[in-house]
């Protein structure tokens, strides 16, 4: 899909600047437009209406059928939503007011949030992030076909984004036959180095896509993140057999549900294989830990047309001095080092650095040198 607008109708867009009625998105939305008018959500062309809203929250496929397992919607406040004519161009405008989109608005509908969270994040518990958003949502979902007028650099990362158009041509180019996306929200430490390379022993090459949108207010910058990612590529992983590029989307932490989707994003950029590893996209201790690998039993292969690559829970053995899981590793629990993206933000802000194990050296810098935190080496 491809939903940015062509010159012409960026100008016949321009053009009703003036006279079209205007929605303000938040950052989420913001990168949702994106998403959609990229084709990162693909087979989406819009926010969705009631009948694959509905779909969606209780079957994880979208009206025609099609496996997807995250709600992607418009929501705004009842007064909005008044002011609002269906069968109607509206202006969307980002957080600083500028028009970036145009929404062809062809329904409103109330929705139901508990249902809503239960159903997609398996709580109803406001604490929960992603719940939370919902509960601070508008009550009313807005639907319709969207175009993206401009497509900018990103601020931050513009070597990085690379549209899924291009990730696609960049594969071909490489003569890649099998791909494996990995996502992440966290700093690299060796788990995700281990589960990427022990991938990368069975295809042809790594997308590494870190998610760049969005997170709650804890998690590290993106980037932060980003500049791990290149210290750590630079060194220890072969340049040939890798592409780095931000993946632009918000995280929901919806720990299995958001796995189906972050593979179907991955199958949008040309992957054949995704990474599923230990309570992926979770958060606290809402899912189990393989949670996020049992939800694809729910789906026939076709159905995803990507491969998940599971890996259980790595760690670093001392008995065998390398990275493992118990599927290879003979050692007892207390033989096993295992921090996770929690235990290291804590340990970052009581001034230690996470012990080599853990995380490369020159990463576990970079992290302490970005938080400002006044490390005892
Ligand atoms: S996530 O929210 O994007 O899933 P994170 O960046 O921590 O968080 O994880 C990225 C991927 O690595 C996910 O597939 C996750 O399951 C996996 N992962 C993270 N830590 C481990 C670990 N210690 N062992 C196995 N898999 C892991």
């Amino acid at each position: 899909m491809n939903r940015i607008a062509t010159p012409e109708q960026r100008q016949v867009f321009l053009s009703k600047a003036d006279f079209l009625p205007r929605v303000q998105l938040d950052e989420r939305a913001v990168s949702d437009l994106e998403m959609i008018a990229i084709g990162g959500f693909s087979p989406l062309t819009g926010f969705m209406n009631q009948e694959d809203y509905d779909q969606v929250v209780t079957e994880m496929r979208l009206a025609n059928g099609l496996a997807w397992s995250i709600p992607i919607t418009l929501s705004v406040t009842e007064e909005v939503a008044n002011s609002l004519k269906e069968d109607s161009l509206i202006r969307l405008d980002n957080s600083a007011g500028e028009y970036i989109g145009v929404l062809q608005l062809t329904q409103k509908y109330h929705y139901d949030k508990t249902h809503e969270a239960v159903n997609v994040y398996r709580t109803n518990d406001a604490k929960h992030p992603g719940v939370q958003v919902l509960y601070s949502q508008g009550s009313v979902n807005l639907a319709g076909d969207v175009w993206l007028l401009h497509r900018d650099p990103h601020p931050l990362f513009p070597k990085y984004q690379i549209d899924p158009v291009e990730s696609r041509q960049l594969f071909r180019a490489k003569s890649w036959k099998t791909i494996v996306g990995f996502q992440t929200r966290n700093p690299i430490h060796r788990a995700h180095e281990y589960i990427q390379k022990s991938a990368l022993e069975i295809v042809d090459g790594l997308f590494l896509h870190p998610l760049v949108g969005a997170t709650k207010g804890d998690d590290i910058p993106a980037d932060v993140r980003m500049r791990c990612y290149e210290i750590l590529l630079d060194k220890y992983y072969p340049k040939d057999r890798v592409i780095l590029a931000i993946n632009p989307s918000a995280m929901r932490y919806a720990g299995p549900r958001e796995a189906i989707f972050h593979a179907l994003i991955r199958k949008n950029y040309g992957c054949t294989h995704f990474i599923v590893g230990r309570d992926h996209a979770g958060v606290g201790n809402y899912y189990g830990t393989y949670d996020a690998q049992h939800i694809f039993e729910e789906f026939k292969p076709e159905e995803l047309g990507i491969v998940p690559m599971m890996f259980e829970h790595a760690f670093y053995c001392m008995r065998t001095k390398q990275m493992a899981t118990s599927k290879t590793s003979p050692s007892t629990p207390e033989e096993r080092i295992h921090l996770s993206g929690t235990k290291v933000r804590e340990m970052l802000r009581r001034g230690e650095l996470p012990p080599p194990e853990f995380s490369r050296p020159e990463v576990a810098a970079e992290l302490a040198r970005a938080m400002q935190v006044p490390v005892e080496t």
